[in-house]
């Protein structure tokens, strides 16, 4: 049995007329940049969001940058990040001058510790970004009440948590401004790149827009520097013909987990496998990935593959520790729950059209493979 980590191809075969009818239309109509398919997407996303405005760009990286840029943030502002996350969050600190801070994360939610956000606020501090790591967000009110206390904006990276729910309430409702990847490995994925960004704000999707498009609002008239980082119609068309799925898919996934829940009880790993806690704040997890804690992780992750069983590490690496960041001041020690996530962490299949079968084919591997 050979089992992928993701299975493109699986989730676009029903699609296949109806997307190439759309992108015939597109080519047909030669309107590529903004217009009416990108309208579309927006209103669409921000109705799955619950959010009042949602303004479509490049990729969910660039979104991270627009967000920042709308918030004021400037070069030598210091910008609180937790260390276990995709490098985007901080690298789009980084490339606009400001300082990333990095603080540690929850070892069982894998999501920054609002503990240690608060001991990592200086005078410098202008804004918090937590990320919804995995599917399942941050504990967003303690960072929004933290952010509060001390004045800073907050952000929310989403960009693996679209349709996430904190306490009934979805991703894109809490934060000052939620960021949103549609990269095609995404639960809710383009055909290239593309991102978004959600607000309740009317004045910060004024500012996004326009940065979005090198600072103008009227052509040729720049009133701040912007950037290249629109989203463009062929994106937005398939993300309007995805977005009727996704909750479907989304079902389908914690169906999964449901099944690795209780198969990996039913094998009794669990003093060799710690699977993904649900927070209890939490009313709906996406499971954009399944992660498992394990004991010999790079033996096993290689041992599944001989099985014919993908997996993945994200991520092996905390950032405070990546090269790029030593001027931060960062180093290896200062994040003790990041730096052994690092190396216990795997990603297991999840995708949704995966069998029963084939979820437990991965589990008794598993067992195989610790002899149990
Ligand atoms: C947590 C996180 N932030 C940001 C991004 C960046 O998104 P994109 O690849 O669309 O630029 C990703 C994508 O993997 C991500 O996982």
């Amino acid at each position: 049995m050979k089992v992928q980590l993701l299975d493109l191809k699986a989730q676009y075969a029903p699609f296949r007329d109806e997307i190439s009818k759309t992108v015939l239309e597109i080519m047909d109509s030669q309107y590529f940049i903004g217009g009416p398919y990108v309208k579309e997407c927006e209103d669409t996303v921000a109705k799955y969001s619950r959010t009042k405005n949602c303004v479509g760009c490049s990729s969910g990286s660039d979104a991270i940058i627009i967000s920042l840029l709308a918030l004021g943030i400037k070069p030598g502002d210091e910008v609180i990040v937790p260390s276990f996350t995709f490098f985007a969050t901080a690298g789009a600190v980084a490339i606009i001058g400001a300082k990333p801070v990095f603080v540690d994360v929850h070892d069982d939610t894998f999501n920054i510790d609002y503990r240690c956000v608060e001991k990592a606020i200086t005078p410098k501090t202008k804004a918090i970004i937590a990320v919804d790591l995995y599917g399942q967000t941050a504990d967003l009110d303690k960072i929004k009440e933290i952010a509060k206390n001390h004045n800073l904006s907050f952000i929310e990276d989403a960009a693996q948590s679209i349709g996430a729910e904190y306490k009934n309430r979805r991703v894109g409702e809490i934060a000052d401004l939620t960021t949103i990847s549609f990269y095609p490995a995404k639960n809710l994925g383009a055909f290239g790149d593309a991102g978004a960004v959600l607000t309740n704000s009317d004045d910060l999707k004024q500012k996004l827009t326009m940065l979005r498009e090198h600072g103008s609002s009227d052509r040729y008239c720049h009133k701040v520097v912007g950037m290249n980082a629109r989203l463009d119609a062929l994106q937005a068309a398939i993300i309007v013909k995805k977005i009727t799925k996704l909750d479907e898919w989304t079902e389908a996934r914690q169906r999964n987990a449901n099944i690795y829940f209780e198969s990996f009880k039913r094998a009794g790993l669990s003093d060799f496998v710690i699977t993904p806690k649900l927070a209890e704040y939490t009313t709906r997890h996406i499971f954009n990935q399944f992660v498992v804690r394990v004991q010999k992780r790079d033996e096993l992750k290689n041992y599944l593959q001989t099985k014919d069983i993908a997996s993945a590490v994200f991520y092996p690496l905390g950032l405070h520790m990546q090269d790029c960041f030593k001027y931060t001041g960062s180093k290896e020690g200062d994040l003790p729950v990041t730096e052994k996530l690092c190396k216990e962490v795997l990603a297991l299949p999840i995708y949704p059209e995966l069998t029963k079968e084939q979820l437990e084919y991965v589990v008794n591997s598993i067992k195989e493979f610790y002899r149990i």
